[in-house]
C-alpha cells in the first residue's frame, strides 16, 4: 500500500523545516501535492516558508505545533549536532541535544502512530545518520543519539511492515543546501571536499521516494554508503580511533 495521496483533511508534518534538509522535505511534499504542518523554533522563517509553499504549489501549510490530527505523514527531522570531548562541552547544550535528537523524534512518533495505524495507513520518515552506525569520540552524544534514531526507526518499520505504515530512515553523510564562500566555512565544511557534500533537494527527493517505496533505509550520496559500508564491515576497534581523529578536528582539538 503506498503513503496516504495528499488530502483536504490530511496533513503531513516535518520538524526542523525552517533550513536545509527539513526545508528541502517541506519543499518537495508540497510540490507533489500535500498539505503541510511545518516546526521549527524561528516563526517568522517557518511563515515566510509558508507564504512560499502556498503561492507555488497552492497547499495549505501550518506553522504551530503538532496537536491531535490526521497527520498523513511525519518527517521527524530537527536536530543538532555537537562536537568535541564530551567532557569539555556545555552539559545544558549536550542534555538538549539529547531531548531534541532522541526525546523529540520519540514523543513525536509516539504521538502520530495510534492513528496511523488505527487507518491503517501512513508514512514516517526518521532522520538519523551515517554518523549513528558507529562509536565516534569528540561527537560522541550525536552519534550515540543518531544510533537511537537508526535503531528506533528500523525497528519500527519491522514492527509496522504488515499494518500498512511506511517507515523509512534517512541516514546521510555530508548534506547541505549550497557550499558558502571559502571565508564563510565552517571547520566541517572545509574539512569535506566540494563533490562529497549532496544537496538537499536531492536527499528530499530520493528521501520520499524511499518513503513511498518502504524503504528501511535511504543513504544518499557515496559518503554515505562509503560511511555505511565501512562502518558495517570494519571491527569497532579499529574503526573508532581514525573516527575519533577526524572528529577530534571539528572539535577544534
Ligand atoms: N546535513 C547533514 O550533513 C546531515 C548529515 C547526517 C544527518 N543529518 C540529520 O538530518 C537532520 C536535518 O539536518 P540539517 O543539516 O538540515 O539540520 P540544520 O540545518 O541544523 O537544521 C536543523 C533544523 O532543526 C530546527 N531545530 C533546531 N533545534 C531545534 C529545537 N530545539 N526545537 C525545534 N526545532 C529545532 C532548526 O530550526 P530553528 O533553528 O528555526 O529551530 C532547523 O530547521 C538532523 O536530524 C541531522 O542530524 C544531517
Amino acid at each position: 500500500m503506498p503513503v496516504p495521496a495528499p488530502s483536504a483533511d490530511a496533513r503531513a508534518v516535518v520538524t526542523g523545516a525552517s533550513q536545509n534538509i527539513g526545508e528541502a522535505l517541506a519543499i518537495e511534499l508540497a510540490a507533489r501535492g500535500h498539505h503541510l504542518i511545518i516546526t521549527a523554533r524561528r516563526e517568522e522563517v517557518l511563515r515566510a516558508l509558508a507564504d512560499r509553499l502556498t503561492q507555488q504549489h497552492g497547499v495549505t501549510v501550518e506553522v504551530r505545533p503538532l496537536a491531535v490530527r490526521n497527520i498523513s505523514i511525519l518527517c521527524a527531522n530537527a536536530g543538532t549536532a555537537t562536537f568535541g570531548p564530551v567532557a569539555s562541552l556545555e552539559a545544558d547544550a549536550e542534555k538538549a541535544q539529547v531531548q531534541l535528537n532522541v526525546l523529540g523524534v520519540h514523543d513525536l512518533v509516539l504521538a502520530v502512530l495510534p492513528g496511523m495505524v488505527s487507518r491503517k495507513a501512513g508514512g514516517i520518515l526518521i532522520s538519523g545518520s551515517a554518523a549513528g552506525n558507529s562509536p565516534i569520540p569528540n561527537n560522541a552524544t550525536y552519534a550515540a543519539t543518531k544510533a537511537f534514531a537508526n535503531t528506533f526507526s528500523e525497528s519500527l518499520r519491522g514492527e509496522l511492515k504488515k499494518v500498512g505504515v511506511h517507515v523509512t530512515l534517512l541516514a546521510p553523510g555530508p548534506v547541505r543546501e549550497t557550499l558558502p564562500e571559502e571565508t564563510e566555512q565552517s571547520l566541517v565544511e572545509k574539512l569535506i571536499p566540494d563533490f562529497l557534500w549532496i544537496s538537499t533537494e536531492y536527499t528530499a527527493k530520493i528521501s520520499l521516494d524511499g518513503l513511498e517505496r518502504n524503504k528501511m533505509r535511504v543513504v544518499p550520496g557515496v559518503t554515505s554508503k562509503a560511511m555505511s559500508v565501512a562502518s558495517g564491515y570494519t571491527p569497532r576497534a579499529i574503526v573508532t580511533p581514525i573516527v575519533g581523529a577526524v572528529y577530534k578536528k571539528l572539535g577544534g582539538g
